[in-house]
C-alpha cells in the first residue's frame, strides 16, 4: 500500500508546464490571498494558499499513484490548485465564479482543450449531483474534500472552537493520510481524531456529504472509497 501523504516529486516547468505557469500567476496568488481573508471573516476554515497547495499536492499524489500520464497529472494539480479561487467574490457559487474567472486569466495563455477541462474541474468541485468527464475532476474532489486538519482552524480561542462543530471537527483531526492500494482498488482516508474535541460519530455526521462526494469520485476512477477514523472502519 502506498502510504504517503504528499510524495516528493520534481515539479519542474518541463514536467508540469500548466501547473508551473498557473502557480506563478500573480492574479491567482492575489485571489487566493483575498479568499483567505474573506472566508476567515465568515468564520470558515482556512481557504487560502495553504488549502490550495495542500489540495494540489494531494492531487499530484493521487494522480501519480493511479499511474496517470504526466499531462493528466499536470491538469489534476492545476485544477486542484485553483478550485477555490472564486471564494473572494462569493462563497455561494464560488465554483462557477472560479471557473469563469480562470478562463478570463488564461484564455490566451492555455490552449482551449486544456482550459475547458480546467474550467470543468473548478465548476464541478462543489456541485450537487456532480458528474465527471475527466479524471482531474474526480481527483480534485477527493483531494479537496479530504482536507480536514487542525491547521485549517484559524480561530485561536479554544472556547470558540468548542462551540462550532466545523471548527471542532477540523481541530480534532491531528493526522490525515490518504492511502492508495492499486491492487485492491481502494482509496482510503485515514484520520486520527482527538476525541477530547470531537466524537467519531460527530465527525461522520458532519462529513457525510463530503465522504459521499469522495465515494462518487473514487467510483469514477474505478476505486472504492474507504474511511478509517482512529482505526475504526466507517466506510
Ligand atoms: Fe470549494
Ligand atoms: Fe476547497
Amino acid at each position: 500500500m502506498g502510504r504517503i501523504i504528499h510524495k516528493k516529486c520534481k515539479q519542474t516547468a518541463e514536467n508540469f508546464p500548466i501547473f508551473t505557469q498557473v502557480k506563478e500567476n500573480p492574479i491567482v496568488l492575489s485571489w487566493l490571498k483575498k479568499s483567505y481573508f474573506v472566508t476567515k471573516k465568515m468564520d470558515f476554515t482556512e481557504h487560502g494558499f495553504n488549502h490550495a497547495e495542500f489540495v494540489a499536492k494531494r492531487a499530484k499524489y493521487i494522480s501519480s499513484s493511479l499511474g496517470l500520464s504526466k499531462y493528466n497529472q499536470d491538469l489534476s494539480m492545476t485544477g486542484a490548485l485553483c478550485h477555490d479561487i472564486g471564494n473572494f467574490l462569493s462563497r455561494t457559487h464560488h465554483h462557477y465564479f472560479g471557473s469563469i474567472l480562470f478562463f478570463n486569466i488564461f484564455q490566451n495563455k492555455i490552449k482551449i482543450e486544456d482550459l475547458t477541462i480546467l474550467m470543468q474541474v473548478i465548476a464541478n468541485h462543489d456541485k450537487e449531483g456532480m458528474k465527471f468527464t475527466h479524471p482531474a475532476s474526480a481527483i480534485t474532489v477527493i483531494a479537496d474534500k479530504s482536507d480536514v486538519r487542525r491547521e485549517r482552524v484559524l480561530e485561536n480561542d479554544l472556547e470558540k472552537i468548542k462551540e462550532s462543530i466545523h471548527y471542532r471537527v477540523n481541530y480534532a483531526t491531528v493526522d490525515n493520510e490518504l492511502l492508495i492500494d492499486k491492487k485492491k482498488k481502494t482509496i482510503t482516508l485515514k484520520l486520527k481524531i482527538d476525541k477530547k474535541f470531537c466524537r467519531v460519530m460527530e465527525y461522520f455526521e458532519i462529513f457525510m456529504d463530503r465522504m459521499n462526494y469522495c465515494r462518487i469520485a473514487a467510483e469514477y476512477l474505478g476505486y472504492d472509497f474507504k474511511l478509517v477514523i482512529n482505526d475504526f472502519k466507517l466506510l
